[in-house]
């Protein structure tokens, strides 16, 4: 029997996915459809839903969408380790007979990377979807199979650019998220599933104006959407509170006998220090890397991580701030991420040197330390 094999990690399985593996399914004539979630070690599973969450979810999704019987398969899980495709497709071909593995265009890219290609390429065809607003996958897809062997199928669907880390978070906010269906929202809500931060999300609520919260959203999807576009490799969840925390006590500054620094009481940037420590003894945020990148995402500083620099771009690009120049930093940022950094640091100073203002000191060293040519213009 003619079988699609489709995995991914389904974190959750979306729209997307749906149109690609029936379209998948019609154009190469399959007669049957096998979704393998895929396993992560629990030390390696950076914010992703357990495994028989996701399986539950694959088996809402994908039903009966295709037109053909679904199996929703859980061999990655059994075998709990080195599930690289070399290893995993031979039991799948074993189990289900003549199989096509379908993959996304993105992954196609990532072939030469993967363990033995040549040997995977030898087990089954593999089918291939474009994506729009990438280049046609046709040249690569020739010329993998030319130095690797093998069959590689390139299909005429077209798949839509979405982002599973952004409806990762909308439902993480208690919200319903457009990009999957309603059999998976459903599921989603009867199991109570994506709500670990539901608690924060309503403190978070009760603490800022609906105007701020709303900033607050657009911060949270502003920074997912960075830390994926530019691979920067944050723990999605940190990212998450982070950007949800980082405004916690702009609108409550009583210092409350917290220790924050003194030359900043009073001034606009007070918030970043007691959302730090607000964070802490309110939400009960003890990760230094989430607190310290609240802690410095209004000022900056010398030396930031990568984690902090994304929670301060996102913050000053997000995507409710309209007003020029910020849709301008917004695309530097999108299309290269320490550019947008620079930018947004760039453009603070400068606001602030023409309003005349005392500039914070740590504002004044992340200028010298990251734009020695403009520090000083005061
Ligand atoms: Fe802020
Ligand atoms: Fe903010």
């Amino acid at each position: 029997m003619k079988t699609v094999v489709f995995g991914g990690a389904f974190d959750p399985p979306h729209r997307e996915h749906i149109r690609m593996l029936k379209a998948a399914v019609e154009e190469l004539g399959a007669e049957r459809a096998v979704v393998v979630p895929t396993y992560f070690p629990p030390h390696k599973s950076q914010g992703i839903l357990p495994f028989a969450e996701r399986a539950e979810l694959c088996r809402a999704a994908f039903g009966d969408s295709t037109g053909v019987e679904v199996v929703v398969d859980e061999t990655e899980f059994e075998r709990g380790r080195d599930n690289y495709t070399c290893l995993v497709l031979p039991e799948l071909k074993k189990k289900y007979g003549d199989i096509i593995y379908l993959i996304g265009g993105d992954s196609l890219e990532y072939l030469p990377t993967w363990k033995n290609p040549a040997e995977v390429m030898k087990i089954c065809t593999i089918a291939v979807a474009e994506r729009e607003g990438f280049a046609s996958v046709r040249e690569s897809a020739a010329k993998l199979a030319a130095r690797f062997g093998g069959d590689i199928r390139v299909l005429n669907f077209v798949g839509k650019e979405v982002s599973s880390g952004r409806m990762r978070a909308e439902l993480f906010l208690g919200e319903d998220s457009a990009g999957v269906t309603e059999s998976v929202a459903r599921t989603v809500r009867e199991r109570g599933y994506y709500r670990d931060y539901a608690d924060t999300v309503e403190k978070v609520k009760a603490c800022e104006s609906a105007d701020l919260y709303e900033h607050t959203r657009q911060v949270v999807f502003r920074a997912i959407d960075l830390n994926s576009a530019h691979n920067l490799k944050c723990d999605f969840r940190k990212v998450f509170l982070a950007a949800l925390l980082h405004d916690n006590a702009k609108q409550r500054p009583s210092v409350d006998g917290l220790s924050v620094p003194a030359d900043s009481v009073g001034t606009k940037v007070l918030h970043q220090f007691l959302g730090a420590e607000k964070a802490k003894r309110d939400f009960g945020i003890d990760d230094d890397e989430i607190l310290e990148a609240v802690r410095c995402h209004t000022t900056a500083k010398p030396a930031m991580t990568v984690f902090e620099k994304l929670v301060y771009t996102a913050d000053s690009t997000s995507y409710d701030r309209e007003y020029d120049p910020i849709p301008v930093i917004r695309a530097i940022a999108d299309k290269d991420f320490e550019k947008g950094f620079l930018s947004v640091l760039e453009y603070t100073y400068m606001k602030l040197t023409a309003a005349g203002g005392a500039i914070y000191p740590l504002t004044e060293e992340a200028v010298k330390y990251y734009l020695p040519d403009i520090a000083g213009w005061v």
